[in-house]
């Protein structure tokens, strides 16, 4: 039997919230499976799942058309449009957030939603993680995608396994300038963390295990912010992960978020506060309208049906990691206006602090 490819396609986008940028009412979800169910019977996907993290829709979906299919990137934008009419109705706040066009063009990316796509061959047994946050940006999952694939102190395998003892190389996006760059590791840990060390600007996009340049994880790096060149909401990503069999195990994945480090995207996507990991039932950010949030669901795919979700934070060994997010949080509040809970000024440039600026700009005087 000739060996099937499928394609395991995230897109998401925020159009509405409720209450404010909290959380998203159940009409909207509604909506997106009424569309996807439609789509699965016509034969255009094969599966999917509608899931939530705070105010952003999350739809996961599997086909056999590969990434950045139009048909495909159509039933998204064409679910979004369909959802956006409901939160108007409702008035939910924000209706229609992220779709930045009026019309569709062929391919969702510049247009609002994040998309995170991978096609592969599925393995005997194929273990995957979609994680998805809310009130940050894509280079939130540096830091984790870094210690999931490069650290040993994190991923045992890396060691012990000789599927993944050779490494794994990391394609990284420069977002202000539009180029990538692949670096491999170990031998160029040093070089990559240069640039992922500056997660505004750069931005891991794929991970891909050297031995055989098989994919292992791909994330969402749309930055509306550049896309608008005016503040329309912050781009809160998604991301998937392959594990096991030559992969990092999910308990090692997972481990990746077991430190709960700081994002930028917290309260009108200007403030920086730790990324907590939680169950699905608790992506409903409302302290100062966060701290970030992150939810990861995982699947076993079987011939691309979507076996699952499982909610892989919902367990008791998280419970420190969200205790240390509370008190960081807390910590940071603290700061108020400061930075470094504030964002610096060149990053809250596509914000409305311009015009605030823009009054005072008369009354400098040389010093
Ligand atoms: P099992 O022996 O339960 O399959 O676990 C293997 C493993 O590597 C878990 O990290
Ligand atoms: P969202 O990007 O999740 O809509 O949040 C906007 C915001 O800044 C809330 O304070
Ligand atoms: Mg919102
Ligand atoms: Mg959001």
């Amino acid at each position: 039997m000739a060996e099937e490819r499928i394609t395991l396609s995230v897109i998401k986008a925020d159009v509405g919230g409720y209450v404010g940028h909290s959380s998203i009412h159940p009409a909207l979800i509604d909506t997106a499976k009424e569309r996807l169910s439609t789509a699965k019977e016509k034969g255009l996907i094969v599966d999917f799942h509608v899931l939530r993290c705070g105010d952003d829709l999350e739809l996961i979906m599997t086909h056999k058309k590969g990434v950045d299919n139009s048909d495909i990137h159509e039933l998204a934008w064409n679910t979004f449009v369909a959802a956006t009419e409901v939160a108007k109705e409702l008035k939910l706040y924000g209706a229609g957030q992220d779709l930045l066009s009026d019309a569709f063009s062929g391919n969702v990316k510049g247009m609002g939603p994040g998309v995170a796509e991978m096609e592969f061959v599925e393995r005997k047994s194929e273990p995957v993680i979609v994680f998805m946050a809310d009130k940050t940006s894509p280079g939130a999952w540096n830091l984790p995608l870094f210690r999931i694939f490069a650290d040993p102190f994190n991923t045992a395998g890396l060691v012990i396994d000789p599927s993944m003892h050779g490494g794994f190389s990391f394609e990284v996006l420069d977002a202000k300038e539009g180029k990538t760059i692949t670096l491999s590791c170990p031998e160029e840990m040093y070089d990559l963390l240069v640039l992922i060390g500056s997660p505004d600007r750069y931005m891991i996009r794929a991970v891909y295990r050297k031995s055989d340049n098989e994919i292992g994880a791909v994330a969402s790096t749309q930055r509306l912010s550049y896309i608008a060149g005016k503040y329309v909401g912050k781009d809160d990503p998604v991301l998937i992960v392959r594990c096991q069999a030559g992969m990092p195990a999910v308990g090692e994945v997972l481990e990746g978020f077991s430190f709960p480090h700081l994002v930028e995207g917290w309260m009108r996507g200007s403030h920086q506060g730790p990324l907590m990991p939680v169950p699905f039932y608790e992506a409903n950010p409302s302290r100062f309208d966060g701290p970030p949030r992150v939810i990861a669901a995982g699947f076993q795919l079987a011939q691309g049906r979507l076996v699952g979700p499982h909610d892989m934070f919902d367990d008791p060994s998280f419970d420190e990691v969200r205790r240390q997010a509370n008190i960081v949080a807390e910590y940071m509040r603290r700061h108020g206006p400061f930075q470094p809970h504030r964002l610096p000024l060149e990053e809250m440039e596509y914000t409305t602090l311009p015009q605030v600026m823009e009054r005072l700009k008369g009354r400098f005087k040389e010093d």
